[in-house]
C-alpha cells in the first residue's frame, strides 16, 4: 500500500495545471452507451475511477481505446446490460450505466451501490425517475433490475437534489418518446457539461444547469468528438493550497466561473485572488483569517471542498463554524486532524474548529477521496513529517498529485 510523506513548513509558489474533471467525465464516458458508433474524448483524466469506468463499458461490449489523455470508445457492440457487483463495489458512480442501458437497450441489471464512508448514499431517486420515464424496477439480491420497453416522456420533481440521480435520469430522458421535464434537478457544471455533449450526439435538452430541464425525447444519438471541462474541485484544492501555506500560484487551464462561493470564502479568509479567462492567481496571507461555511448544492459552497477548507480554517486565526448539510457522515477527516493537533469539535452536522498556531507532523490514515486532499494540505503545514496511509483513495480523483504539488515547492514524496 501506497504512503505519502510530507514535511510542512514550504510556501508554495509557481504555476499548476489542471486536469479534466472526474465528476464530469464519469457521466460523459458513460454516455457513449447512448450511441452505435464511435465516440472520441479528449482531456480524460488519469484516475483509477477513469479506469474502473473503462473496465465497467468494456464488459458491456463497448469498444475501448485510450492514449493518454484522449479515450475512443464505441457502442455499436453493445451486447450486454449488467454491471456486476465486484465492478460496482469500486467505484458508485458505475451506476449511471443504468440510464444509458435502459434507454438503449431496453433493459439493465445493476448492482447496488451499497453506501461508503461518507453515507448511506441511497439510489431511490434514481430508481424514482427511471419509474416515472415508465421503467418497472425491481431490487432482487443485492441488484436492481429494469426493464421498459420505449421509454415514454414524464414530469418528474426530484425530492431533493442530487447530482448523479439528475445524470442518469437525463440520459434515460433523451431517447424516450416525448417531453420529460426534470424538476428540483442539479445545477453542477458536470451536469450542464453532460447535457452539452449529450445535445451534440443530438440530444434535445434544454435548462441544464438550471433547476428545471426539459428534454424531446428522439429515436437515436450519433456519435460524437468532445473535451471535458476543468475539474473545479481540485483547482478548488490547489487555491486551498496556496492560501495555507502562504505561497503565490499560478492555476492555469480552469474554469473560474465555477468556483464563485469558494473563491468568496477563500477572499474572506485572507488570500488575495485574480481571476483571468482561465487562470486564477492566488497569494495566501501570513495567517488566514477563520471563516464560517455551509456545504450546498451548486452553486453554494461544494461538500467536496469541505474537508480541505477544514485543513485551512484548522491553522486560521478565530473559530470556524462548519456545517455540512449533503453527507451524514462528512467528518472522518477531523479525527486525523485532531490527531495532527487541531482543536475541532463537532455537534451533529457541525464542526466548530477553533484555530491553533501550528499542527504537528503525525502518522494519518485517509478514508475518502477529498478527506484524503484534506491531510494533505494539513501536512503541507504541519511541523516535521506527516505519513499518510491509504493514499489509494487520492488515486481516484486526483491525477499526479504528489508530482504537481512537489513542483509548487512541496517537500512531498510517494512511498509504494
Ligand atoms: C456526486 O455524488 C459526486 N460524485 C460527489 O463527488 C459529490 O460529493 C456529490 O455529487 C454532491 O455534490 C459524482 O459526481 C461521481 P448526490 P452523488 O446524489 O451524485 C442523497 C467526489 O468526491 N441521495 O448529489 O452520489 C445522498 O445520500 C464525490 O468526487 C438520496 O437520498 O451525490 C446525499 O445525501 C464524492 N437518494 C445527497 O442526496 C438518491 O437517490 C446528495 O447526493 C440520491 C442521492
Amino acid at each position: 500500500m501506497d504512503r505519502i510523506f510530507i514535511r510542512g513548513g514550504n510556501r508554495l509558489c509557481g504555476t499548476v495545471h489542471i486536469s479534466g474533471a472526474k465528476n464530469a467525465a464519469l457521466p460523459i464516458l458513460f454516455s457513449s452507451l447512448l450511441a452505435a458508433g464511435a465516440s472520441r474524448y479528449r482531456r480524460v483524466p488519469r484516475l483509477r475511477d477513469i479506469d474502473s469506468t473503462l473496465g465497467l463499458l468494456a464488459t458491456l461490449g463497448v469498444a475501448v481505446e485510450r492514449r493518454g489523455a484522449e479515450v475512443g470508445l464505441d457502442a455499436s457492440g453493445l451486447n450486454r446490460w449488467e454491471a456486476p457487483y465486484d465492478l460496482v463495489r469500486k467505484m458508485r458512480a458505475s451506476v449511471l450505466v443504468l440510464g444509458p442501458l435502459l434507454a438503449r437497450m431496453g433493459r439493465a441489471r445493476v448492482s447496488l451501490p451499497g453506501g461508503c464512508a461518507i453515507g448511506a448514499r441511497p439510489i431511490d431517486l434514481h430508481l424514482k425517475g427511471m419509474e416515472a420515464l415508465g421503467a418497472e424496477i425491481r431490487l432482487e439480491h443485492g441488484y436492481v433490475t429494469a426493464r421498459a420497453g420505449r421509454l415514454r416522456g414524464a414530469e418528474f420533481t426530484f425530492d431533493r437534489v442530487t447530482v448523479t440521480g439528475t445524470e442518469n435520469v437525463l440520459m434515460a430522458a433523451v431517447l424516450a418518446e416525448g417531453r420529460t421535464v426534470l424538476r428540483n434537478a442539479a445545477r453542477e457544471p458536470e451536469v450542464a457539461a453532460l447535457a452539452e455533449v449529450l445535445n451534440r450526439m443530438g440530444a434535445r435538452i434544454d435548462g441544464a444547469g438550471s433547476s428545471e430541464i426539459t428534454v424531446e425525447g428522439v429515436a437515436e444519438l450519433h456519435p460524437v468528438e468532445a473535451e471535458i471541462i476543468p475539474d473545479r474541485i481540485e483547482t478548488g484544492t490547489f487555491l486551498a493550497a496556496a492560501a495555507v501555506t502562504g505561497g503565490r500560484v499560478e492555476i492555469r487551464d480552469c474554469e473560474p466561473r465555477h468556483l464563485g462561493a469558494v473563491l468568496d470564502k477563500l477572499r474572506r479568509a485572507g488570500a488575495e485572488i485574480t481571476v483571468g479567462e482561465r487562470a486564477i492567481t492566488v497569494s495566501g496571507p501570513e495567517r488566514l483569517k477563520s471563516v464560517d461555511i455551509q456545504t450546498q448544492p451548486y452553486p453554494g459552497f461544494p461538500t467536496d471542498m469541505q474537508a480541505q477548507f477544514m485543513a485551512l480554517m484548522s491553522v486560521a486565526e478565530g473559530v470556524s463554524v462548519i456545517s455540512e448539510t449533503i453527507f451524514e457522515n462528512r467528518f472522518i477527516h477531523v479525527s486525523e486532524l485532531s490527531r495532527m493537533g487541531a482543536d475541532i469539535v463537532i455537534s451533529g452536522d457541525t464542526a466548530t474548529v477553533r484555530g491553533v498556531r501550528r499542527l504537528s507532523g503525525a502518522p494519518v490514515m485517509a478514508s475518502d477521496l477529498r478527506a484524503s486532499a484534506c491531510l494533505v494540505l494539513a501536512g503541507l503545514v504541519a511541523e516535521n513529517t506527516t505519513e499518510i496511509h491509504r493514499v489509494y483513495h487520492l488515486d481516484r480523483g486526483y491525477e499526479a498529485l504528489e508530482a504537481k504539488f512537489a513542483a509548487l515547492g512541496a517537500e512531498i514524496r510517494r512511498v509504494g
